[in-house]
């Protein structure tokens, strides 16, 4: 096994454990949002900010570490553009880690703290979970964009890339929109 197998294997592990976490997450806060369960959102929520120092964080610094090796190693430039898009994707969702969910995240928890788990503090949860699935539609394209590693030439597959983020995008402030409003 070569120096840069043993980096893109850490490099792909790293990311299937950020991905596989993640949108488990995901999928089993949307489970107790639309079962309207209070106490299942409170504890994914402890949960996930203990994933976060344990797990996030970590993994994706490893992610990022490996990646600029193998850039290094490989025969790549840190001017081809799916390496561009690679780090513009990666400092999309670090950027919203620390800019909007980390602060998000904060209030929330001085909230429970205030007042305990109250219909408000279950919605904001549930709508925290549901944003979320925008980063991980980030990190998802993002290993597309690894994968396809398109040129500028590559007009449809970008195009498709942009497609699907927006789309994204529209559902999310959709589903937030027609969200019942707490008691
Ligand atoms: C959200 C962050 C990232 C994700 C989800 C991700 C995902 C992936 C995946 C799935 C592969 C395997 C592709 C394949 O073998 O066909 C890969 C390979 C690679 N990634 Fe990333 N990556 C991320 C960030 C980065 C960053 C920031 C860089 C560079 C600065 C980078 C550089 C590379 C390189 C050089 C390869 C090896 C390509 C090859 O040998 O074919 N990655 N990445």
């Amino acid at each position: 096994m070569t120096y840069y197998e043993v980096l893109l294997l850490v490099h792909v592990l790293g990311v299937a454990v950020w991905l596989g976490v993640g949108v488990a997450l995901l999928v089993i806060g949307n489970r107790f949002r639309t079962g309207g369960d209070n106490a299942g959102l409170k504890s994914l929520f402890d949960q996930t900010e203990w994933l976060t120092q344990r797990i996030f964080i970590p993994v994706s610094l490893l992610v990022l570490v490996a990646g600029i090796l193998l850039v290094i190693e490989g025969p790549w430039s840190f001017g081809d553009l799916w390496v561009v898009l690679g780090l513009a994707g990666f400092a999309a969702t670090f950027l919203t880690g620390i800019l909007v969910l980390k602060p998000r995240s904060e209030a929330i928890a001085a909230d429970l703290q205030r007042g305990g788990m109250t219909d408000d503090v279950a919605r904001d949860i549930g709508s925290m979970f549901t944003r979320m699935r925008i980063d991980y539609t980030v990190i998802g394209l993002v290993v597309a964009d690894m994968v396809l590693k398109p040129t500028g030439d590559d007009v449809g597959t970008l195009a498709l890339m942009a497609v699907v983020l927006v789309a994204v995008v529209v559902l999310v402030l959709r589903s937030e929109r027609s969200a019942p409003a707490a008691a």
